[in-house]
């Protein structure tokens, strides 16, 4: 493979430089290392699926005026200096050509020096942008770069927290359920990572007809699985929870959606509030989820399936399941942090009933 002409210098990649086999064996084996890091060796981790290049929607610039150029992309490695992005084997197309139209447009709005931090969703309606910045935009600004970015795929602007322009309300589909989504919402990196994670969660689920969707942000499993099963939505983000209850309302023939606002990691769900449920999909961010798998242990559930971002903190609460009588399934790598150390993960766990 040709690396990208910023490789070993920018920080958003770091395994360019490996044969395609050496490198779907490289994160296959950072999943194997942390499951027999806490005994689980015996587990199956089945062949990483990769996502395809140039696929991830999802990003979070640094962007800086350097003398008179705007420098936009990511951290170089082990420094806060900007890596000035004019090529990208990960991102979309779209959002690789985003830079460098807002390379232009802040350009004569941004004074030397300043600094500022974009988080950027490419939405089917346009792109989210939303800036950190330290300074305010005068009106006059505000219209300058509303003018420079008109037509540019642009759905809405926040800046500093406020809408700047919305052309369009951002919106995505889920699973066939239309979503508005809510600023700087989380979504899977890329589609297919996301449509690869849907697929399995519902197969993994089974037959269970109510299931708990743990962490379930916008609900990319929960709209998925309330086409065969009710699903109670948990979730600490009450704008996530808003925007998928709105869109199960609004998708015609699911089972019953529910949601709920709870912070996961100081209240876990209770072995008893467990009870009602056949199954439970958990998805936690990187700290995973060590209170809720011990609940999850201590519960009558039989039937689990884990989303992971990382390798470690999934192994360490497989470790606390299994230790409660779960048979671990094979562990699927799906590969949508393209060349970074990163993974993403599903496995399902199953136990007879507790009496
Ligand atoms: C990896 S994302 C998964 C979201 C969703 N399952 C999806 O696939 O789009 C993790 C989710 O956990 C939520 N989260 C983070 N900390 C939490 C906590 N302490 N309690 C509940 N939810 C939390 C985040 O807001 C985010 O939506």
């Amino acid at each position: 493979m040709t690396p990208c002409r910023h490789f070993g210098v920018c920080g958003g990649c770091s395994l360019q430089d490996l044969s395609p086999e050496a490198y779907r064996a490289r994160k296959r084996d950072s999943v194997v290392a942390a499951l027999v890091a806490v005994g689980l060796g015996n587990v199956t981790v089945e062949e990483t699926i990769l996502v395809p290049q140039k696929t991830r929607r999802r990003a979070v610039f640094k962007i800086a005026k350097n003398r008179e150029v705007v420098e936009i992309g990511f951290h170089a490695q082990r420094s806060h200096d900007i890596v000035d992005m004019h090529e990208c084997l990960v991102l979309t197309p779209s959002l690789l050509a985003l830079a460098d139209v807002l390379r232009q447009a802040l350009a004569p709005i941004f004074n030397p020096g300043e600094k500022a931090e974009l988080h950027v969703n490419e939405s089917d309606t346009g792109f989210d942008l939303a800036f950190r910045c330290e300074r305010k935009l005068t009106p006059v600004m505000t219209s300058m770069l509303a003018k420079a970015l008109a037509g540019k795929g642009i759905a809405r602007i926040l800046f500093n927290g406020d809408v700047l322009m919305e052309n369009a309300a951002p919106s995505i589909t889920l699973h066939g359920s239309k979503l508005a989504l809510p600023p700087q919402a989380f979504l899977q990196a890329t589609r297919e990572g996301e449509a690869m994670l849907q697929e399995r969660v519902l197969a993994l689920t089974g037959t269970a007809k109510n299931i708990a969707d743990l962490f379930a942000g916008l609900g990319t499993f929960t709209l998925a699985l309330a086409r065969k099963a009710k699903v109670h939505a948990v979730e600490q983000d009450g704008a996530a929870l808003s925007a998928l209850a709105a869109a199960a309302r609004a998708t015609p023939g699911l089972k019953p959606v529910t949601t709920e606002r709870r912070d996961l990691f100081k209240v876990p769900m209770t072995p008893a509030e467990l009870k009602p449920f056949n199954a439970v999909v958990l998805d936690p961010p990187r700290a995973g989820a060590l209170g809720q798998a011990k609940a999850l242990a201590a519960s009558q559930i039989g039937r689990i399936v884990y989303v992971s971002c990382d390798a470690a903190s999934f192994s360490r609460d497989a470790a606390i399941l299994v230790e409660a009588g779960f048979r671990p399934g094979s562990v699927t790598p799906i590969d949508q942090f393209l060349y970074s150390g990163h993974i993403e993960l599903v496995a399902g766990f199953e136990r007879s009933r507790k009496l």
